[in-house]
């Protein structure tokens, strides 16, 4: 990302503590270097502990500051407890959490297994609960401001066709922010959620867009009002706007960012019901291939 596109003042995020799930690549990522930017200490966390401790690395290389890594599953609510744990214990209270980390794949949903449906529901719908409900609790007891949002898609606004897992565990998401935002604002916590439209990255693009048409389809913004696709430091100052101290009375939102696009075509992919079944076995294939490659790199 260009940091000189940050909108904002240097130093703006110095008093806090964030964590970012599934920080090492991405979106997580490109959020996590303007935390850091802007004075933040930041924490990721992911399954590939190899991949979190590279960008821990560049990202301190470049631009100082603290940055840790977490190998820790979000799945697996005990994991999240120990994470919490150990980063309240070494480092201090967390002051905010994007839930970014997600699983995703398009499939026709009648090729789903209950494994395939699970494989994303647990990381997206459970993961997200699970994270938001340990340390909404530490914030409670400890009688501390806390911040969250939630990175989601504009699916939960229209559905997700050929990704229904994903559009309905990202629509549960949204409903915990509205829900939360009100049960918890008096305790000075807030809720805030964002859906982004494309704003291409390896793992988004391998999964969504297996075949070359379909990447050079989305890489041109087609569909799009705009004709292009997001870039990223646009997608960060919306974070930041949403994180840092100054919007304290936005709460129980979430907010767009895709150029209109699902206002001009729906955002979604009711595109692909012109697949046939050779489409749809390459399609798998690339993502199986995909999955597998980073599988591999798992350290928990
Ligand atoms: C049908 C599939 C499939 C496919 C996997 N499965 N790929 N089914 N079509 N293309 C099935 C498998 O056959 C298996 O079921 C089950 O899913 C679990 O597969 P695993 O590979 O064992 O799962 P796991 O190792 O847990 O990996 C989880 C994952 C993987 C979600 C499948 O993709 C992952 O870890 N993703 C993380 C990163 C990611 O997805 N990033 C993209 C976010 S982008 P069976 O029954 O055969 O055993 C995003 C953008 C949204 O969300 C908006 C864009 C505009
Ligand atoms: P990405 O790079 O694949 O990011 C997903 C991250 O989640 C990875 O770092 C992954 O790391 C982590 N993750 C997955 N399962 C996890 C688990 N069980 N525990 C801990 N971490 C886990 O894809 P991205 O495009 O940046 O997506 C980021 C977020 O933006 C997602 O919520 C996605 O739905 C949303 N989004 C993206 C777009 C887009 O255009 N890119 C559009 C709309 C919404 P590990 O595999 O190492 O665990």
């Amino acid at each position: 990302m260009d940091v000189s596109k940050l909108m904002f003042r240097d130093g703006l995020m110095k008093d806090e503590r964030i964590l970012v799930t599934g920080g090492g690549t991405g979106l997580g990522k490109e959020m996590a270097e303007g935390f850091l930017t802007l004075g933040a200490e930041v924490h990721i966390c992911g399954r590939r502990g190899g991949v979190l401790e590279e960008t821990a690395k560049e990202l301190m290389d470049k631009h100082g500051g603290k940055v840790v890594p977490h190998a820790c599953d979000i799945r697996v609510a005990e994991a999240i407890t120990e994470m919490n744990d150990r980063i309240w214990s070494q480092h201090g209270a967390l002051t905010g959490l994007i839930n970014n980390a997600a699983g995703n794949f398009i499939s026709r949903t009648e090729d789903l297994s209950i494994r395939g449906f699970d494989a994303i529901s647990n990381i997206v719908f459970r993961g997200s609960f699970y994270m938001t409900h340990d340390i909404g609790k530490r914030w409670i007891a400890e009688k501390r401001r806390g911040n969250v949002c939630s990175i989601l898609t504009t699916w939960v606004w229209n559905g997700g066709p050929f990704v229904v897992p994903s559009a309905m565990s990202k629509a549960g998401v949204n409903v915990m922010t509205q829900s939360l935002a009100v049960e918890w604002g008096h305790y000075g916590l807030r809720f805030n959620a964002i859906a982004p439209g494309p704003f291409p990255t390896e793992g988004m693009s391998k999964r969504l867009s297996p075949d070359a048409e379909g990447a050079e389809r989305m890489d041109r913004g087609v569909a799009n009002p705009m004709g292009r696709v997001g870039e990223m430091h646009e997608l960060v100052n919306l974070a930041v706007f949403l994180m840092a101290p100054g919007a304290e009375y936005v709460n129980g939102q979430t907010i767009a960012i895709d150029g209109a696009m699902y206002n001009a075509s729906g955002g979604n992919f009711s595109m692909l019901t012109a697949w046939g079944d050779e489409q749809w076995a390459a399609a798998r294939e690339a993502i199986e291939a995909t999955n597998a490659k980073d599988r591999a790199k798992r350290t928990v």
